[in-house]
Order: C-alpha cells, then sequence, then structure tokens
C-alpha cells in the first residue's frame, strides 16, 4: 500500500485552467460525523462544487463515530511542535464526484465527542486541530498538482492560512494555492493561552502571533480571519452584522479590516436529504400539488413521540423544534414564557441535546403536559426528519443565527417557520402580511419572550384560516434555497483569492522557513 498522496484530485482532468482543485478542511462532514449544520453543509457544498466541474478533496478527522468508514489509502507523519503523529489516511467517497481523505489517529480522534465530552472541551484541541491542518497541507504539498484553493471551515480548520503564511520551506510550492475561511459561528473562536503556540510550532514568528494575538490568548479563527486571502460566512445579513460591536465577539475590527474580502453567502438545502418528495423517513411523499402526505407525517412524528393521535390531536397545531439546546437558540426565551406557551391551544414536539438547565425544562413541560409536550433528549436524525415533515410550525427563536438550517428545512417540508428576525433566519424567513398575503412564515425582532408570544398568536389564528395557510406552505415550499446557487458565489470568491494569490506570490520576495514546523509523509 501507498500513501496516494500524489493525485489528491484524481476525479478530474484538473490541469484544465477552468477547473479549479479545491481542498476542503473542516472538522465534521456528513455522512461521516455532525454535531451541527456545519457537517450538513460542508458535504451538501462540497458536492455541489464538485457538480460546477471542480475536483474537490475533503479532509477531515476520522473520530469514533466514524469507525469503519473508508478504505485504507497509506499513512504519514505529521510533525507539530517537536512530536511526530502517524496518521492513517482512509479513503471514501462523500457523494457525487468528491473524495474524502478521513485521517485516523486514535490518540488524537477515538473519543466519545467530536470536540469535548461531559467534562467540557477537550484540552489537547489546538493539538488535535492543528494535526488536521498540518496533515492537510502536507497531503497538498506533496500532491502532483497543487489545490487551487484550501478552503477552510471554522476555528477547527483557522490554522490553514497561518501554517501557509509561516514560510515553511516545504510549503513552498502552496504559495500560489488561495486561501478561504468561512466562518460558520463567530462564537466558536478556538481561543487557547499564548503558550499554546509553542506546542504547535507557532511560536518562533511574531507577526503570527500578532495575528492571532486574542484578549489575553491567541484565536485559530482570529488567525485564518486575519491571514488567508478571503473570509465568508454563511449569510448575507450576518456578515453585516458580525462587523459591528453587538454582534462582533471581540473580532468586530478584524473582520472590518477585512473590507469587501468578507461575504455572506447563504447556505442552501440539501436536495438529496431534506425533501418531502423523496424522504425515506416520512411515512408518504407529499408536495406543492399533493400535501396530503403531511398529515400521515403527523401522525406519525405524534405516535414516534407517544402523543394521541386522535382527530382532536390531528387538528391541534403542533410546533416542531429540532435544535442545539445552547443559549444560541434563544431557549431563554422558552424559559420565560413558557406556562402562556402552555395555555394556547398547541402542541410541543422538540428533539435536541445540550445544556442540563434546557434538557430539564423540556422534560418537565413534557412531565406536566404529557398529552401536548413530547421531547427527546439526544440526536437523531430520524425523529428529525419526520419532525420537518410532520409538524404546522416550527420554532426558532435564535438569539443570533448565522445562517440556520431547518427554518430552510421547514419552509421546504410546508411547516411554516416562526423565528427571530436574525443572520441568516432575517435572509430566509419572509413574514408574512395580512394585506398583502405575501411571505412565508412568522418573525419578531425584539428578543423576548413577548415577541415570541405575539408572533406565535399570529400564526395561530392564521392556521384557522385553511386557504391561507395552505398558500403560506405553498410559498414557502416553493422557495428555492437549492445549493446551486450558493456554489456558484462561492467559486466567484475562489477566483478572485486565486487572483489575489497569483498576484500576492508575483510581487513576493524570498521565503524563509521556521524549522519547528517540519514534518514528512512516508509511503507505507
Ligand atoms: P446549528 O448548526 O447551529 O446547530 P443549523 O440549523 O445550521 O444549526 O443546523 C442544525 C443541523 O443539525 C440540522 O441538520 C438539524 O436537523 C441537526 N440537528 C440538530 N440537533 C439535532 C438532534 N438532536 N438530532 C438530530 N439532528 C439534529
Ligand atoms: C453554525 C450556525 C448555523 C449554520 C451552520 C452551518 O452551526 O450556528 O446558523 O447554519 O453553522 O453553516
Amino acid at each position: 500500500m501507498r500513501a496516494d498522496n500524489r493525485s489528491l484530485f484524481r476525479a478530474l482532468d484538473v490541469t484544465d485552467h477552468a477547473r479549479l482543485r479545491v481542498l476542503m478542511l473542516v472538522s465534521e462532514a456528513v455522512p461521516f460525523s455532525k454535531t451541527g449544520g456545519l457537517a450538513d453543509v460542508s458535504s451538501a457544498l462540497s458536492v455541489s462544487i464538485a457538480k460546477l466541474g471542480h475536483a474537490v478533496t475533503v479532509i477531515l478527522p476520522r473520530y469514533r463515530e466514524s469507525d469503519g468508514v473508508g478504505k485504507a489509502a497509506g499513512r504519514c507523519v505529521v510533525r507539530v511542535g517537536g512530536l511526530a503523529y502517524d496518521v492513517g489516511l482512509f479513503e471514501a467517497s462523500l457523494g457525487d464526484g468528491v473524495r474524502a481523505v478521513l485521517l485516523d489517529c486514535p490518540s488524537l480522534y477515538d473519543r466519545d465527542g467530536l470536540y469535548g465530552d461531559s467534562q467540557g472541551e477537550y484540552s489537547d484541541n489546538p493539538i488535535r486541530f492543528s494535526v488536521l491542518v498540518r496533515a492537510a497541507l502536507d497531503l497538498a504539498a506533496g500532491a502532483e498538482l497543487a489545490p487551487s484553493v484550501i478552503h477552510a471551515h471554522d476555528w477547527q480548520a483557522g490554522l490553514a492560512p497561518v501554517y501557509l503564511s509561516a514560510r515553511v520551506p516545504k510549503y513552498r510550492c502552496l504559495q500560489a494555492t488561495a486561501s478561504v475561511l468561512t466562518i460558520h459561528n463567530l462564537a466558536y473562536q478556538g481561543t487557547f493561552s499564548e503558550n499554546c503556540l509553542d506546542t504547535i510550532g507557532l511560536s518562533g514568528d511574531p507577526s503570527l502571533r500578532g495575528a492571532m494575538k486574542h484578549g489575553a490568548g491567541v484565536s485559530f479563527l482570529k488567525g485564518g480571519i486575519v491571514l488567508s486571502d478571503a473570509v465568508t460566512t454563511v449569510s448575507p445579513r450576518y456578515a453585516e452584522e458580525i462587523v459591528g460591536v453587538e454582534l462582533g465577539r471581540g473580532l468586530d475590527a478584524s473582520l472590518r479590516s477585512r473590507g469587501t474580502r468578507l461575504t455572506g453567502i447563504l447556505n442552501g438545502v440539501d436536495d438529496a436529504v431534506w425533501n418531502p418528495e423523496s424522504d425515506p423517513f416520512l411515512p408518504m411523499p407529499f408536495s406543492t400539488v399533493n400535501l396530503g402526505g403531511k398529515l400521515a407525517a403527523k401522525r406519525a412524528m405524534l405516535q414516534r413521540y407517544g402523543l394521541p393521535t386522535d382527530d382532536v390531536a390531528l387538528a391541534r397545531p403542533v410546533v416542531g423544534m429540532v435544535s442545539r439546546l445552547v443559549p444560541q437558540k434563544g431557549l431563554d426565551l422558552i424559559v420565560e414564557v413558557a406556562d402562556e406557551l402552555l395555555a394556547l391551544d398547541l402542541a410541543f414536539v422538540v428533539l435536541g441535546t445540550g445544556r442540563a438547565e434546557y434538557q430539564d425544562l423540556w422534560r418537565e413541560l413534557s412531565a406536566r403536559h404529557p398529552d401536548r409536550v413530547g421531547a427527546y433528549i439526544g440526536f437523531d436524525e430520524e425523529r428529525a426528519h419526520l419532525i420537518e415533515g410532520g409538524a404546522d410550525l416550527f420554532l426558532m427563536p435564535s438569539r443570533y443565527e448565522p445562517c440556520g438550517l431547518n427554518q430552510m428545512y421547514s419552509l421546504r417540508y410546508g411547516t411554516v417557520p416562526i423565528v427571530r428576525a436574525t443572520g441568516g433566519l432575517a435572509d430566509t424567513v419572509e413574514p408574512y402580511n395580512g394585506t398583502t398575503g405575501k411571505g412565508n412564515g412568522f418573525a419578531f425582532r425584539d428578543y423576548s419572550g413577548a415577541a415570541l408570544l405575539a408572533s406565535l398568536q399570529e400564526a395561530l389564528t392564521l392556521f384557522k384560516d385553511r386557504d391561507a395557510w395552505r398558500r403560506l406552505q405553498i410559498a414557502g415550499m416553493s422557495q428555492d434555497n437549492s445549493w446551486s446557487v450558493s456554489a456558484r458565489e462561492y467559486v466567484k470568491v475562489y477566483r478572485k483569492a486565486c487572483n489575489d494569490a497569483e498576484k500576492r506570490v508575483s510581487g513576493s520576495g524570498e521565503q524563509q522557513g521556521i524549522g519547528s514546523a517540519a514534518a514528512d509523509i512516508r509511503p507505507v
């Protein structure tokens, strides 16, 4: 067996200049691993970019939950901060035309969680994710054709532009490779004490230290923001919000400094996975022309949750929620008005995991209203699909939301979203206008329980008008949130970043290496 790192992009005739060679670096991707929307997006985006004719390879860790995935394709030794990590390379198909390389290093990745466990975040996360980045760059540097673009996602891959700027001799062949960073959630910044720079082999360069410096420590995300050729985030509205102090999380100045190099591109819906016409988790398909299957989905969902399925229960509006149970998702508002919410004639069906206090909230509400509140604490793909298909309304009262996928899935499934108008929720949900009849959902501005309640009451009133409700459902189901449009936007960003990288190379002087960052790949 040989380490097949020379042909990273072998799917196409990639010497064709019109075709880009894209190396995606990400910490999770469906179907291998998932904690949230990042996994859906990294996967669907890669496939959509490949569909446009570009060669895409995705590199990610091989966690315990991806055990058994892929075919052994070689090994490499990755040196980070004076230590050597023996990494197995496993190859798998991620979807149409996209090759994934999973990095197998049990001492780093074979654990209960992706980023942490019940005790908190793993303390060696700086090492775990610098090994991800270094392994990817080593592979890229050893490839026959260098990538045109390295596309890094979130703080876990934020070191890619940093190492590329670190003047490592063996990365000299990647000088013309552009780097693009996508921020999926600015709240997660990968901030560690400054000492960690020693452990990841980056302590020698004061300019890199400066780029990463953040408060009393250093941030992997900030390094990526400052040093990449282009930065994107996952909705136009969030791109506007994060350059302000309120949602900038202390990185607003760095983001502002990128000017037009920061753009917002809306996520899409992966039609192969989230489509009521072909969803294997639904009892029967449905579409805009035949919504009958939605009632069957409602019945199946109520049954799955052990809730009544008599005529009264089937006629009662059901509000669905599928969410990480964290403060971002607006659960404080539910706490604030829980009694008033349950005084309304509705039922809740909830799926989520996260903070103990929010898990307890839903468990208690379910114990108090066993006929009207179904709560499942856990991660469950089937239930997520049943809720999208079977609920009448979908609630996302987020405090902030970079994009949000579930409101788009809801639109696709004729499940009317009620959202707080922030970030991607504001970009995708157009509030119903009683005068013109336009809109596809309900939205409130103030982050308050009263505003949420008022929006919900407005929705419940309209729910009684079956024709108006049907029109609202169909407006949502007809909205085009497919990936093809967004993938084209990413390609535009890639091309601009490639131009910038070329200019940078033609204007750059001699590069100097930093010895501690040396690494080595060996075929086996
Ligand atoms: P975020 O990434 O902030 O959690 P998104 O709306 O972008 O929010 O994406 C969440 C994704 O994770 C969706 O695909 C959603 O269905 C899924 N998800 C979240 N919680 C669960 C859960 N408990 N069980 C199954 N899927 C879940
Ligand atoms: C993050 C954000 C979410 C976004 C997802 C995928 O988890 O919280 O809003 O949809 O990333 O980009």
